[in-house]
C-alpha cells in the first residue's frame, strides 16, 4: 500500500523550507515595525463561530469547510480563515478592555475544501492582520501598507490594489433592491450559480467568473454609487490617504469579497504573475462582526494573504529567498576514537553560534570530504588518530584549500576569531 498526501495538501520539504523561513522572517519583521503583535488561536473552532461569523450563504461556509463531530458529538471545523477566530479570542479574553485598539497579526495553516489548482490548496497558509477598535480610514490604509511593505521588501513588482466600498446596513438594503431588480430582468441568462445567488447573496453575482454573467453585469448598479453619506466620506478619505502615501489603486465597483462580514472598505492585492483570477491577498473593514459574535460594537479592519501564492510569484519573478543554508564547520573524524573525541569540539563550536556537522555514517575520509562539499561547508576539521595523539587538528579552508594546524583546545576560539572577522 502506498500512502500519499491528501488531495490539495502539500509537504513542504526540507529543500524548500528556507524559502518559507525567509518569507516568514520578513513578515514578522514588517509586522514588528508596524507594531502588530502576534496572536495564535486553535486550528479548529466550534462550527457555529464560522457559520455566524463568515455567513451561511458564502461558499466558504456552504461548501468548503472541513467539519466533523468529535467524540463528545460537538461539531468542530478546521479554520478556513482567521478573522472569526481572532474576534472570538478578542471577545472571550476581553482584549478590548485592556487596549482601545488591538493590532494583531497571525500566520498559519487554513483549510478549505476547494478544487485544487495552482495557488489553490485545501490546506494553505495565510499571514494577515486584524486592527480591532478603530473606525478611522487611516487604519484601513495602514493594513494595506503592511501588505504592500512586505511584498515590496521581498522584491515583488507589478502589484495592484483594487478597492471598493461594500456599504453598510444603512445604504446596502436599498442598493440591494436596485441590484436585484436589475438582475431579475436578466435572470434566465445568468449562470445557474448566479441564479441561486440572486436569492441568497446577489452582490456576489458581480464578481462571478462566468463570462456571460460578467457581460450581463457591466451596467449593473454598483454599491459605490449608492453609498450613504458616512460610507461615502469614509471611502473618499481612504482614496485620499492612498494618494497621499503614493499607493496606486483602481476602484473596482465589482469587487465583492467572498465573506459576508465586510462593511465599507474592501480591497484585494493582485500580481500580474499570478493570473487575474487569483488575488495575492484581500481584506477590508468589518465593523459589525464583533457585535454579531456577542461582543461590544467594535469597528475593525484587516487582511489576509496566501503564503503559497506569494512564493509562486517570487519564483516567477526570480526573486531571492536569501542564502541557501550552509555549514560553517564540518568535522571529518576518522575512526571510532576520533569520532568520540570529536563530539566535545563539535559541541563547543556549536555553542560559539556556528553551524557545525560531523559524520555519523562511519564514512571514509574521501566520502566525508565529499559530503562536506555537498553541504557547502566553509571549513573542514580533519581529526584522525595522529591528530588526537598530538592534540591538534588540520583545519582546511574549503574556499581556497589552505590548510593550517590548530591545537585542539583552541579550536572553538580559533573559529570564533575567524568568523568574527
Ligand atoms: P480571503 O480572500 O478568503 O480572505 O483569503 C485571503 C487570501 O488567502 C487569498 O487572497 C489567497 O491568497 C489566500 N487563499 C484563500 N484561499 C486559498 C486557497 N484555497 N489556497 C491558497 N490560498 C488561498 C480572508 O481569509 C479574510 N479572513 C481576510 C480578512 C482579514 N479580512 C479581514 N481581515
Amino acid at each position: 500500500m502506498n500512502y500519499r498526501v491528501p488531495t490539495g495538501t502539500k509537504d513542504i520539504l526540507p529543500a524548500e523550507m528556507y524559502k518559507w523561513q525567509f518569507v516568514e522572517k520578513k513578515i514578522i519583521g514588517v509586522m514588528r515595525r508596524f507594531n502588530y503583535t502576534e496572536i495564535r488561536t486553535p486550528i479548529f473552532e466550534y462550527t457555529d463561530l464560522f457559520k455566524r461569523g463568515i455567513g451561511e450563504a458564502t461558499d466558504v461556509v456552504g461548501k468548503e469547510m472541513y467539519t466533523f463531530l468529535d467524540k463528545g458529538e460537538e461539531s468542530l471545523t478546521l479554520r478556513p480563515e482567521m478573522t472569526a477566530s481572532v474576534i472570538r479570542a478578542f471577545i472571550e479574553n476581553n482584549l478590548g478592555e485592556q487596549l482601545p485598539l488591538n493590532k494583531l497579526f497571525y500566520l498559519g495553516p487554513m483549510f478549505r475544501q476547494e478544487r485544487p489548482q495552482k495557488g489553490r490548496l485545501r490546506q494553505f497558509h495565510q499571514f494577515g492582520v486584524e486592527a480591532i477598535g478603530s473606525s478611522s480610514p487611516e487604519i484601513d490604509v495602514e493594513t494595506m501598507l503592511v501588505a504592500l511593505t512586505i511584498y515590496e521588501e521581498l522584491g515583488l513588482k507589478n502589484l495592484s490594489f483594487k478597492i471598493n466600498s461594500v456599504g453598510c446596513p444603512v445604504c446596502r438594503p436599498d442598493y440591494r433592491k436596485k441590484l436585484v431588480a436589475f438582475l431579475s430582468a436578466v435572470k434566465d441568462q445568468l449562470s445557474v450559480e448566479s441564479q441561486k445567488r440572486l436569492e441568497t447573496n446577489p452582490m456576489r453575482i458581480l464578481d462571478s467568473k462566468s463570462e456571460k454573467d460578467m457581460e450581463l453585469t457591466v451596467n449593473a448598479p454598483m454599491m459605490k454609487d449608492h453609498l450613504c453619506a458616512e460610507c461615502l466620506t469614509h471611502f473618499d478619505k481612504v482614496k485620499l490617504l492612498l494618494n497621499g502615501v503614493k499607493v496606486k489603486f483602481d476602484v473596482d465597483g465589482k469587487l465583492v469579497r467572498g465573506l459576508d462580514y465586510y462593511t465599507k472598505t474592501a480591497y484585494e492585492i493582485q500580481s500580474e504573475n499570478l493570473g487575474s483570477q487569483n488575488a495575492l491577498g484581500g481584506g477590508g473593514r468589518y465593523d459589525l462582526l464583533t457585535e454579531s459574535l456577542g461582543g461590544k460594537p467594535t469597528p475593525s479592519v484587516g487582511f489576509a494573504a496566501g503564503i503559497e501564492r506569494l512564493i509562486i510569484v517570487m519564483e516567477a519573478e526570480n526573486l531571492s529567498f536569501g542564502a541557501v543554508p550552509e555549514i560553517d564547520v564540518y568535522v571529518v573524524a576518522l575512526g571510532e576514537t576520533a569520532a568520540a573525541a570529536a563530539m566535545p569540539y563539535v559541541q563547543a563550536i556549536r555553542k560559539q553560534n556556528m553551524v557545525c556537522e560531523m559524520d555519523y555514517l562511519k564514512r571514509s575520509m574521501k566520502a566525508q570530504m565529499r559530503d562536506a562539499n555537498r553541504q557547502k561547508a566553509k571549513f573542514t576539521v580533519i581529526l584522525g588518530d595522529n591528530e588526537i595523539a598530538k592534540n591538534e587538528c588540520v583545519v582546511k579552508n574549503m574556499g581556497n584549500s589552505e590548510q593550517s594546524s590548530v591545537p585542539l583546545p583552541q579550536l572553538d576560539a580559533y573559529f570564533q576569531n575567524l568568523f568574527a572577522r
